[in-house]
C-alpha cells in the first residue's frame, strides 16, 4: 500500500509530512500534523526532522523555508501555487509605500517571500484583527485580500488602505448559496472564512480561521452547519466531530492548486528529496523580520 511506503521512506528519510486543512482527504491522514497557515508556520519553525513534505501550495512552503532555514523543505508539485498570492508583487508595495508613506505594511501570509521582504508585518486569517489592532501604527496598508482587509476593518477604528486582491475559491461561495441551504436548514449556524466575498461575511454567525472554525464546532452547542470556505475542511469537520451535520455552501469551493498534491507525488518526494522550495538567504532574511513581529505579538 502507498501509505506504507510513505511510512517507511518517512522514517528513513527524517521527515515530518505537514498538511493545510484544505489537502485531499488521504493526504491529510497521512500527515504528522494537519492545520490552520498559522498553526503550520509555528510547526515549521520547530520541527525536529531533516525534512519537511509541505503539503499545501507554495507560499506556505516558502514561509516552512524562511523559519526552518536548514531543513529541506519540500513541496510535493511545485504548480501548486496561490492566485491571491500572485496577485501582488513587491514592486506595487513599494509603489504604496511611496503614496502612503507614513503608513504600515500588512501582508497576509497569502503572498510570496518576496512581498513578504517589503511587508512590515505578517498576519494570518487566525490573527489579521489582532495584529492590526496590537501594532503601534494607527495608518495600515492591507494586502493582497480584499475580503478579509473588509472582515479586519469592521473590526478597528485604524484607518485602512485595502488591495484589491481576492481568493478565487472563495470567490465562489454566494450568498444566495448560503440562503438556499438555510432555508432547509433552518437551524443551521453560518460558518465562513473571512476570505469569502462581504456579502457571505455580513451572513455569517462567525468568521474564522479553518482551525478556528474547527474550534467553534467542537465547543459550541449547535447540531448543524454551513461551512463557507474549501471543501477539505469538510474531512476534518466530519472525522473529529462526527456527530454533527455540515454542509459545505457551494461544491464549487474547491481549490485545484491544494488538490495538485497528492499521495504519490508525497512518495516521489520522498524517493527523490525533490522538488524542493528554498527562500534565498537576502530575502529570507528580510521576509523573516514582519513574520517573526507576527509570531512575537
Ligand atoms: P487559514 O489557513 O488561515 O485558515 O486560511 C486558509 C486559506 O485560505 C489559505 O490559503
Amino acid at each position: 500500500m502507498i501509505e506504507e511506503k510513505i511510512k517507511k521512506l518517512k522514517k528513513e528519510r527524517d521527515a515530518i509530512i505537514l498538511a493545510h486543512n484544505y489537502q485531499l482527504p488521504e493526504v491529510q491522514d497521512i500527515a504528522d500534523f494537519v492545520g490552520d497557515s498559522l498553526e503550520l508556520a509555528r510547526i515549521a519553525k520547530e520541527v525536529k526532522e531533516k525534512v519537511i513534505i509541505f503539503c499545501g501550495v507554495h507560499f506556505m512552503a516558502e514561509t516552512a523555508s524562511i523559519l526552518a532555514p536548514d531543513k529541506i523543505v519540500i513541496l510535493p508539485d511545485l504548480h501548486a501555487g496561490c492566485p491571491l498570492a500572485n496577485s501582488i508583487t513587491p514592486e506595487d508595495i513599494l509603489n504604496l509605500k511611496e503614496k502612503y508613506k507614513d503608513y504600515a505594511v500588512v501582508s497576509y501570509i497569502n503572498t510570496t517571500a518576496e512581498v513578504k521582504a517589503v511587508s512590515d508585518y505578517i498576519c494570518t486569517s487566525a490573527n489579521a484583527v489582532s495584529v492590526v489592532e496590537k501594532i503601534s501604527e494607527d495608518k495600515i496598508i492591507f494586502v493582497p485580500d480584499r475580503n478579509l482587509g473588509y472582515y479586519v476593518s469592521k473590526h478597528t477604528k485604524k484607518e485602512m488602505i485595502i488591495w484589491d486582491g481576492f481568493c478565487p475559491t472563495h470567490q465562489r461561495i454566494l450568498p444566495q448559496n448560503i440562503l438556499k441551504l438555510k432555508e432547509k436548514h433552518k437551524d443551521a449556524k453560518i460558518l465562513v472564512h473571512p476570505e469569502c466575498r462581504k456579502e457571505v461575511l455580513d451572513l455569517a454567525d462567525k468568521v474564522a480561521s479553518t482551525s478556528g472554525i474547527i474550534k467553534h464546532v467542537k465547543e459550541d452547542d449547535h447540531h448543524r452547519y454551513i461551512i463557507g470556505t474549501e471543501a477539505g475542511l469538510l474531512h476534518r469537520l466530519r472525522k473529529e466531530v462526527p456527530n454533527k451535520e455540515f454542509f459545505l455552501a457551494s461544491p464549487l469551493a474547491v481549490c485545484a492548486n491544494m488538490k495538485k498534491i497528492t499521495l504519490e507525488k508525497i512518495l516521489w518526494s520522498l524517493e527523490d528529496l525533490a522538488p524542493q522550495v528554498k527562500v534565498p538567504d537576502h530575502i529570507r532574511e528580510k521576509a523573516l523580520i514582519p513574520i517573526m513581529r507576527m509570531l512575537s505579538l
